[in-house]
């Protein structure tokens, strides 16, 4: 039986995990607690840990888990830069879900985007409260408009798919270009220079960490509409705030915010909310914020359990070799094991 330490588990994670481990030799042991330097105790006497976007998988926590005898570290997420991988690298494997979909994310920053452009959030507050009013509902037409993406993998490209459903004019910027696309890329600056919307599908690296701060907003062009549903990190949440008050950021819609790690995932409704830039985030009429929402329907979640449960067998048997093995030398043409179907170590 392989033993599996679960992290900052909610009640839909349990369901879909419970029914795939049961099919499985696999005992999960759930933990509402996020994992973190003072949490990583409760691993103790498993062989792998199971991790979401907000749990702390830093050197310190890499050192105890390994200390402990776990040999596996599976993130049931697609992003992993909450994890140390030059850390990992050597001691314990790092797995994660490359792809559960696609669309549920590319979905809801078009959800995002229509709510904020034709202010239904506004709306409906008011005919719940029999107000017929249309003053200050007044929105655009998104056929005709420029999109500005940014990062053109897999969320991406289908967030441009729809984005021209609607008759919209694409341009991006990715620093790998997909070829044979169609897609007309551009340099950052001229798509911040030509784009009425912006949407970030790109990772948070170094490079891309406050990609939009207050030298960015400076280009863009007046009443621009910046969607993000990637992470947090890529905006500078005091430049784009200062961008809304200068009204050169028309809305922003945010699915991600970069202090998000204590605050979303729970209700803190009746709390007094200890981070002055979301409240003053969520108090702009022309911001709206979810909660790292974006992934959440059901073909998601069932195939992030299918998917994790997958990686969590093949790193334990047979030759342990597994697609979704991440370390720090991934795609290095010189040293990328993966490429030869081998371990990462
Ligand atoms: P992907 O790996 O298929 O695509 C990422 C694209 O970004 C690639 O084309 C890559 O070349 C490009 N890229 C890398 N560095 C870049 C840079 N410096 N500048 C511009 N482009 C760059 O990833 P996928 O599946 O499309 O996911 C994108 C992001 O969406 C993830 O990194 C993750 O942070 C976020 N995400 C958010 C979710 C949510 O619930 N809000 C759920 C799933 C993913």
């Amino acid at each position: 039986m392989i033993k599996v330490a679960f992290f900052d588990t909610k009640p839909y994670d349990k369901s879909s995990f419970e029914r795939y481990g049961e099919q499985h030799e696999l005992c999960f042991r759930f933990f509402e607690a996020k994992l973190n330097e003072d949490t990583v105790e409760l691993a103790r006497g498993c062989d792998a840990v199971c991790v979401f976007v907000n749990d702390t998988v830093n050197a310190a926590v890499i050192e105890k888990l390994y200390e402990f005898g776990v040999r596996l570290i599976a993130l049931r997420s697609a992003g992993y830069n909450n994890v140390d991988l030059k850390a990992a690298f050597g001691k314990i494997h790092v797995v994660h879900v490359p792809a559960y979909s696609p669309y549920a994310v590319a979905e809801h920053a078009i959800a995002l985007l229509l709510t904020s452009v034709r202010r239904i959030h506004k709306a409906y507050n008011r005919t719940r409260d029999f107000n017929f009013s249309l003053n200050g509902l007044t929105g655009f037409d998104f056929h005709g408009k420029t999109v500005g993406v940014v990062g053109t993998g897999k969320i991406g490209r289908i967030f441009i798919d729809i984005c021209r459903g609607f008759g919209m004019h694409v341009i991006a910027y990715d620093l790998f270009p997909a070829k044979d696309s169609g897609i007309e890329y551009v340099s950052l600056d001229e798509l911040f220079a030509r784009s009425d919307i912006i949407s970030l599908h790109c990772p948070l690296t170094d490079e891309t960490r406050h990609m939009i701060g207050a030298e960015a907003i400076g280009k863009m062009k007046k009443g621009v509409v910046i969607v993000n549903t990637s992470r947090g990190g890529l905006i500078d949440t005091e430049a784009l705030l200062e961008g809304i008050k200068a009204r050169t950021v028309g809305a922003a819609c945010l699915d991600v915010y970069e202090e998000e790690a204590d605050i979303f995932f729970e209700d803190r409704s009746g709390h007094i909310l200890n981070d002055e830039l979301l409240s003053r985030l969520i108090s702009m009429p022309n911001v709206i914020v979810t909660s790292h929402q974006a992934f959440l329907t059901e073909e998601a979640l069932n195939n992030i359990a299918e998917t994790t449960v997958g990686n969590i067998l093949s790193c334990f048997e047979n030759d342990g070799v597994c697609d979704n093995e991440l370390c720090y030398r991934c795609g290095h043409i010189d040293t990328c094991r993966k490429e030869r179907r081998e371990k990462c170590f």
